[in-house]
């Protein structure tokens, strides 16, 4: 589906075929804008977390760090108790359901409660938490970095939500890189930051030198923690953020992909997301590949070779886990086979294999989502669809089957940056230079631009 028509195809064609092709952008452009004005009420009031509110992140109760546990063939003597022995040697505390579960059980609800949790968390946290320093009384700015995909945003709601209970207020402000490319994102932010710091409405600054002389002063007093997440320059940074604007105590936490903007940056102490050890990548990509929390015995060496591959990343071991999860033995073989060519680094590369093998359909809306759609409700794009003839209801169980989409707490579409990226690279490289060219343009500007050129020629063509 062409969300917003290219006008440029359409060249060559006669008066009336362009007025119809303009009209139709114009209407594309208005249902657009009206969904993207729509989505920007609701991405201000939802951008970010203010005072107490907790930030939702997959629950992580207490219970053993590692479930051993099969199903089908009995692996007990084999791959599995050697696995257990090995990790109840390196101290990890181990949960093997042939001493704690009948075999052939069902996973039940004992087990399930236990294991819908984070892939061990602990190593990352514990270090973040000693370089914070809740209880001192300077001011700290920590920035996580890391490639997309290995687990910042995650480490940060999480101790967001342990250490909240020590600050006077609190904000997290999450997507920044991406509010901050539309026109007025940077000023949005800086309000909707003054707003939850403040515990207050805010009128929306002027001009972004007005939200920074506001915030330098007016938290000054005040104990306070902020997020920012996924930064990706430093004049983010220097609108929103600095060590002299807020009272004794508080702390700034920053994520980012890119080192170089935190160490553009004297203020920020640095510290780089690990990726999950061998033991935890497994673990995590056999909950999505099986549905359990280790390979079915036949899948096993496979299993371990792909998960190496990963580089311990976990957005790629829920991709591709997810991907492979009931497929047979040869696709999984092809999948290592392509996973081998690749390093783990390119990372947007190793989740396309997954959009590569989507029916037609299914990219087109996988494409809406991620140029259009991230934070829409689907019942209303489903009508859309179905006109376009692409299945949505069973395109979007399956997107959903694979981890390539996910539905929020608030019913609405997500998908994370790395993904959005990913289709986004895709429409562009259908016309690096021209946009107009595009299947769907997702920026104001550029659409606006496409627009106005686009009037231009006609007027030219009817001189
Ligand atoms: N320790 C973990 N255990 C299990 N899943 C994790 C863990 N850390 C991150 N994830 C999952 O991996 C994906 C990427 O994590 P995210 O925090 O969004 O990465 P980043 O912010 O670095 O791009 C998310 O779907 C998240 O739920
Ligand atoms: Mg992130």
């Amino acid at each position: 589906m062409d969300s917003l028509a290219a006008p440029a195809a359409t060249g060559h064609a006669l008066p009336v075929t362009i007025f119809l092709a303009v009209a139709s952008i114009f209407f594309s452009v208005a249902v657009l804008s009206s969904l993207l004005k729509k989505r920007r009420v609701r991405s201000s009031s939802s951008s970010s977390s203010s005072s107490r509110r907790r930030i939702p992140s997959p629950s992580h109760g207490r219970g053993y760090e590692v479930f051993l546990s099969f199903r089908g063939p009995d692996t007990r003597t084999g791959f599995t108790d050697s696995l257990h022995l090995s990790l109840k040697d390196a101290g990890v505390d181990v949960f093997m359901d042939s001493e704690e579960l009948h075999v052939g059980e069902d996973i039940g609800p004992e087990l399930l409660d236990r294991i819908e949790r984070l892939v061990s968390i602990d190593d990352n946290k514990r270090v973040v938490l000693r370089l914070l320093e809740v209880r001192k009384r300077d001011v700290r700015i920590i920035g996580f970095f890391g490639m997309g995909g290995i687990g910042k945003t995650t480490l940060a709601k999480v101790i967001y939500n342990e250490i909240m209970d020590d600050f006077d207020s609190c904000s997290f402000l999450k997507d920044i890189r991406e509010t901050s490319s539309h026109l007025d994102g940077l000023k949005r932010l800086q309000s909707q930051l003054a707003k939850d710091l403040s515990r207050r409405e805010y009128r929306e600054f002027a001009t972004t030198d007005e939200g920074t002389n506001e915030l330098q002063h007016r938290f000054r007093e005040k104990k306070v923690l902020v997020v920012l997440d996924d930064v990706d320059d430093n004049n983010q940074l220097e609108a929103l953020v600095s060590v002299a604007w807020f009272g004794p105590g508080s702390r700034v936490i920053v994520t980012t992909r890119y080192k170089n903007v935190l160490s553009l940056n004297p203020e920020v102490l640095q510290y780089e997301v690990e990726g999950l050890r061998l033991y935890q990548s497994m673990e995590l990509f056999c909950r999505h590949a099986f549905r359990m929390d280790s390979p079915k015995a036949e899948l096993s060496d496979l299993s371990l070779a792909i998960v190496e591959t990963t580089g311990g990343l976990p957005l790629a071991l829920e991709v591709i886990g997810s991907y492979l999860c009931g497929k047979r033995k040869g696709i999984w073989e092809e999948t290592l086979k392509k996973l081998e060519g690749k390093p783990h680094t390119k990372v947007q590369e190793n989740l396309r294999i997954s959009y590569d093998s989507l029916d037609s359909e299914h990219k087109e809306i996988f494409l809406d989502i991620a140029c259009l759609f991230i934070g829409e409700d689907p019942g209303m794009l489903i009508y859309m669809w179905d006109d376009c003839k692409f299945y949505p209801r069973t395109g979007l169980d399956e997107l959903i089957l694979r981890s390539l989409v996910k539905i929020g707490e608030d019913g609405r579409l997500w998908m994370h940056d790395q993904l959005r990226d990913l289709g986004r690279e895709i429409v562009r490289q259908k016309d690096v230079k021209e946009p107009g060219n595009r299947s769907r343009l997702w920026s104001n500007e550029e659409a606006i631009t496409v627009l106005k050129e686009y009037k231009v020629r006609i007027q030219v063509r009817r001189c």
